[in-house]
């Protein structure tokens, strides 16, 4: 069985910044509510006409960029996103005619915010099997057009940007994808959904009005659930190996929220200096957070040859896991 390495990553965040302060203008809220409680102090937003596959675009090309590779080598692009461009065809489509990818496969998956480890854990499958060589999994999100802007407990949470990763079969030790574990549990999906837009509600003006085409979240069962899902991931990741949490070099856990994070890290034992932060900046970019944390992990050095990296992923349906690297 071959091995996957991560050959290259890359990341996009759209330029235009939302405050704090600026939501505070347009709704009954305030910098002090929205930091204390979730750690964020802004987020971006896509320009007018920018799209889903536009920063899925923008972020696979500096993860092609840093893997030395070009869109015809790949033969696979996997985009995990839950706002997709269009209903049909798959954001993948739109993705790899942007890129040029003429040889790839491409689909999307949703697993929500587990989106892109989801992806890894398929891309880690093809390349192990040698079905496949190089695989572009990419996590992508316009979170902007799917939230209520009237609903304050849910709108201030999330953001848009793009994280990719190019994977392929190990030629070295380097950036080993040792092991991914995903679980989920649809009974509770009542708890963060978006009830129309699928097939089962129809497009109605009653629809409209209430909202239900956009995130309802219950927040606190939702934080709860976060907190015991990645824990547990994470403590079944590194008994799978024998490792435990002093073994581990850098945590990236899903940016949701930094009191999740604060209270994973709590359980498992986790110094706060070994946990990996950005929410303050780009808010909760469901898909895109992972992929958008290790890529800022790596580029700002973070990570070096020989460190064990865990990751750890939770979103709607409920479905989470984890994955344990070796860089
Ligand atoms: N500004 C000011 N006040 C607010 C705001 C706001 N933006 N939002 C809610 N409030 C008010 C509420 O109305 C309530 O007022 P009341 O007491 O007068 O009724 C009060 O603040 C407390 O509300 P709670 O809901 O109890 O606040 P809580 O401490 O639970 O925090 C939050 C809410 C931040 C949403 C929290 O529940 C949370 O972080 N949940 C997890 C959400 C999340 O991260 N989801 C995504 C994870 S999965 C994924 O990524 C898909």
């Amino acid at each position: 069985m071959k091995k996957t390495t991560i050959l290259g990553t890359g990341s996009y965040l759209p330029s235009k910044v939302l405050t704090n302060h600026d939501l505070s203008q347009i709704l009954d809220t305030n910098d002090e509510w929205i930091v204390s409680r979730t750690g964020i102090r802004e987020r971006r937003i896509v320009a007018e006409g920018q799209t889903c596959s536009d920063l899925a675009y923008e972020a696979s090309l500096k993860a092609l960029e840093d893997a030395a590779l070009t869109p015809n080598d790949l033969d696979m692009i996997i985009v995990a996103t839950l706002t997709p461009e269009k209903r049909l065809p798959s954001t993948a489509c739109l993705l790899q005619d942007k890129l040029q990818a003429k040889k790839a496969a491409v689909y999307d998956i949703d697993a929500a915010c587990s989106g892109f480890v989801y992806g890894m854990s398929i891309a880690d499958q093809y390349i192990k099997t040698g079905a496949m060589n190089r695989i572009l999994v990419a996590g992508t999100e316009v979170m902007s057009k799917v939230l209520n802007w009237k609903d304050r407990s849910t709108c201030i949470l999330f953001g848009d940007g793009a994280g990719s990763a190019v994977l392929g079969p190990a030629k070295t030790e380097e950036k080993i994808i040792l092991s991914t574990h995903l679980f989920s549990n649809g009974s509770l999906y009542k708890l963060l959904e978006m009830p129309a837009g699928g097939t089962a509600m129809e497009w109605t003006p009653d629809v409209f009005e209430r909202g239900d085409h956009l995130v309802k979240m219950d927040g606190k069962q939702v934080f709860r659930q976060a907190i015991e899902s990645m824990a547990e991931a994470s403590r079944l990741a590194l008994e799978k190996f024998h490792k435990t949490i002093d073994d581990i070099d850098l945590f990236i856990p899903h940016q949701a929220n930094s009191r999740i994070m604060d209270a994973i890290a709590k359980r498992l034992k986790c110094p706060e200096e070994k946990i990996f932060m950005n929410v303050d900046k780009y808010g909760n970019t469901s898909g895109a957070s992972i992929p958008i944390a290790l890529d800022e992990a790596i580029k700002q050095g973070r990570l070096k040859k020989g460190d064990l990296l865990l990751i750890a992923t939770f979103g709607a349906g409920f479905a989470w896991g984890s994955a344990l690297i070796r860089w």
